[in-house]
Formats: structure tokens, sequence, C-alpha cells
């Protein structure tokens, strides 16, 4: 397959797989397949999605440095943009059935489940990013964009917090996120970056 229509079925390929999840949602919505508690399902499935989309996106830097190819860098902003939509659909499901609309439950369920605010400021920093993801955006805001675009790391680390303090004691199911994580934050170390570089080179 020649490079041009490689990256075009890899294109594919990631819109295709970050539509995926939001198909599969409004299916089982329509077909009555959410669990006893669909509202939950659906926050609950799209709060797990827009985790793992931050944690893809946040991993072509180092599969970059492991295999020596350019070529991961290039689906970032699409997988980011992926994130920062799972996230809005997230907080839309979460405003229309927990708080029903009504914003002023917000405060009263701010005290009742503090981690909220977290997986807010988490969504509230993701916002500039994702609008100014674009080449356009980038040329305007100079060094200041790489330095904007460094709030990534802040978000991984609220939306970690956001869940797990939302499991309470279910540290099972978080502690991959945490691992993976912190070797990804590992790889992207100057002294790791230098060994993997000069490693790939003596092959
Ligand atoms: C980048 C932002 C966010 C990320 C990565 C995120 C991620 C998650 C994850 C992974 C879950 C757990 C799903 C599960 O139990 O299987 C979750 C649950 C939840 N999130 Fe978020 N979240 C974000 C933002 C928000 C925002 C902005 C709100 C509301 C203002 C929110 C409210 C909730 C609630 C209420 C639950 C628990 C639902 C339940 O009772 O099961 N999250 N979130």
């Amino acid at each position: 397959m020649r490079a041009g229509s490689w990256q075009k079925f890899v294109s594919l390929l990631v819109w295709t797989g970050l539509s995926l999840p939001l198909l599969i949602m409004i299916g089982q919505a329509i077909t009555g397949h959410l669990g006893p508690d669909p509202a939950k399902a659906l926050v609950d499935s799209s709060g797990l999605w827009t985790i793992r989309l931050l944690w893809l996106t946040l991993a072509m830097t180092p599969l970059r440095i492991i295999t020596g190819m350019n070529g991961w860098v290039r689906y970032r902003r699409r997988l980011g943009l992926g994130a920062l939509f799972y996230a809005c659909i997230h907080l839309s499901c979460y405003a229309v059935f927990f708080l029903e609309g009504e914003w002023v439950a917000l405060v009263r369920e701010i005290v009742k489940r503090p981690y909220i605010v977290v997986g807010f400021m988490a969504w509230l920093l993701l916002l500039p990013l994702g609008l100014t993801s674009t080449r356009q955006w980038q040329r305007k805001l100079g060094h200041n964009w790489l330095r904007l675009h460094k709030a990534v790391y802040l978000i991984a680390f609220l939306a970690l917090i956001h869940f797990i303090w939302l499991k309470k004691l279910g540290i099972w199911a978080v502690w991959p996120y945490a691992l993976l994580l912190l070797v990804m934050m590992a790889l992207r170390t100057p002294v790791i970056k230098r060994a993997i570089q000069s490693a790939r080179i003596n092959k």
C-alpha cells in the first residue's frame, strides 16, 4: 500500500474507532440494553471513554519515542478532540439525567459528591485545548501554544483524581490507568528518552 493510501486507511480507522462508542451507546439506549440504571450507564460509559481517549492521546508521544516513527503524533489532535467530545457527552448526560437540567442542584451535588468539582475542572481545562488545537491557533499563539497545551498533564492528573475519588474503595479499576500514566510520563523524561533513542540507534 502506498504511504498516502495507508495514511487515509489509518485515518478512517481512527474516525471509525472514535465514533464506535457513541454508536454503541445510542444503539443500547434505543434497544433498552443499558441495564437497570440507563442514566448511570450513559454517564459511566462516556466517562470511561473520555479517560481512555485522553490516555491514548498521551500515548502518542511515548510511542514515537519507542518506535522512532513520527507518524503517531499525526493522530494526537484527533484523539484529543475525541476525548473532549466524550467529556462533553459525559457532562451533558450528567446535566440532563442527574441534575435534570436544574443547575441550582449542582451546588447540592458538589457538597454530596466533591469529585464532581475535579471532573469539572478537567473538562474546563480541556475545552481551550480543543478550541486552540487547529494549525491556525498554533501559528497565532506561537510558543504560548506549547505552554497552553502542557495543561494536558494537569488534566490527566485531575481526571485520575476524579476517577479514584468516585470509585472510593475500588482502586482495582483505577490502578491500570495510574500505572499507565506514570509510565507515559517517565518515558517523556530526557534521561529515559535518550536511553531509548541510543538503544534504538545501536540496535
Ligand atoms: C475530562 C473530564 C472527565 C473525565 C476524564 C471523567 C471520567 C470519568 C470516569 C472514568 C468515570 C467513571 C465511570 C465508571 O464508573 O465506570 C466518571 C464518572 C462520573 N463523572 Fe466524570 N469525568 C470527567 C468530567 C466530569 C464532569 C465535568 C462531571 C460533572 C460535572 C462528571 C461527573 C461524573 C459523575 C457524576 C460520575 C459518576 C456517575 C455514577 O454515579 O456512576 N465528570 N467520570
